[in-house]
């Protein structure tokens, strides 16, 4: 149906829709997602954040999404994590198309799969450090001494070993946001996404945790996919995508273009 209060579409819109795909499709990449667009309504107007967006990305790679804030960073994030599903398009993650499958299977494939970093920490203000980490644990089913040991590990890996029994408001913004990692990670996701992951950290801190992102890629082949503003970030990734206004600019930006900000 034809919606009055959209706003007239770019030119772009009209290049031809993809080819539908099966639930179990198959791809070299990790993820492919194709076409994605979403908009949001703001007052009387459609607002379209997501304009016709592609992504491809092999595994092991470790890409960054850069772009002023506003550009549809977090959006994107979400359409291709199966955290929000996109008005067009689709994406193919592990060789599942994830918007053809039901909200539950999508809830499994995410905790099956994937790890999510996010800028707000969402730490239970009355469980330890090792506690957070472990309860993830929990949901996948791993008995009582695995998660204890795997969420030890975990934290060791952001050099929290000496905080492992402090709660939330006994650790610092920088240590919240590790411990925050350290549940992400502490089940070895196959998939990782971060948005701005490095946004509460100072300098040191931003270089523990990209630097564990990479090894998550480089030793045990996660693909990584990382939303930022953060110019910092650029030396970390394999490959810059830049987007601005809801459209990709660049696949494969030269990391020496986001320096002389810093
Ligand atoms: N749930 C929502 N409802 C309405 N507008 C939204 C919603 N989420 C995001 N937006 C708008 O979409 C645009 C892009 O947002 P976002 O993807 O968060 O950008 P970024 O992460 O790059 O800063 C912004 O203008 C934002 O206000
Ligand atoms: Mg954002």
């Amino acid at each position: 149906m034809i919606n009055p209060l959209r706003k007239q579409k770019p030119v772009l819109d009209e290049a031809p829709a993809p080819e539908p795909r099966p639930a179990g499709a198959t791809t070299r990449y990790a993820i492919e997602a194709r076409g994605i667009k979403k908009s949001f309504k703001a007052g009387q107007m459609m607002v379209d954040v997501l304009k016709g967006i592609d992504l491809l990305i092999e595994p092991g790679e470790i890409v960054l999404v850069m772009g002023p804030s506003g550009s549809g960073k977090s959006t994107l994030l979400a359409a291709v994590s199966g955290l929000m599903k996109p008005d067009a398009g689709s994406v193919i993650a592990l060789d599942t198309n994830i918007w053809r499958m039901s909200r539950r299977k999508i809830d499994r494939f995410r905790l099956a799969n994937c790890g999510f970093i996010f800028q707000g920490f969402n730490l239970f203000p009355a469980l330890t450090a090792s506690q957070q980490v472990q309860i993830i644990l929990k949901f996948m089913k791993l008995n009582g001494r695995d998660r204890k040991v795997a969420a030890e590990s975990a934290l060791n890996d952001v050099n929290l070993g000496h905080r492992m029994h402090n709660r939330p408001d006994r650790l610092s913004g920088g240590e919240k946001q590790r411990v925050a990692i350290a549940r992400a990670l502490a089940k070895k996701p196959k998939l990782i996404f971060a948005d701005e992951p490095t946004s509460a950290l100072d300098g040191e801190n931003g270089n523990v945790v990209m630097t564990l992102l990479r090894k998550c890629a480089k030793e045990q082949g996660a693909t990584v996919l990382c939303v930022t503003h953060d110019a910092r970030l650029a030396t970390f990734a394999d490959r810059i995508i830049t987007i601005e206004d809801g459209l990709i600019t660049s696949t494969n930006a030269d990391p020496a273009l986001f320096a002389h900000h810093h």
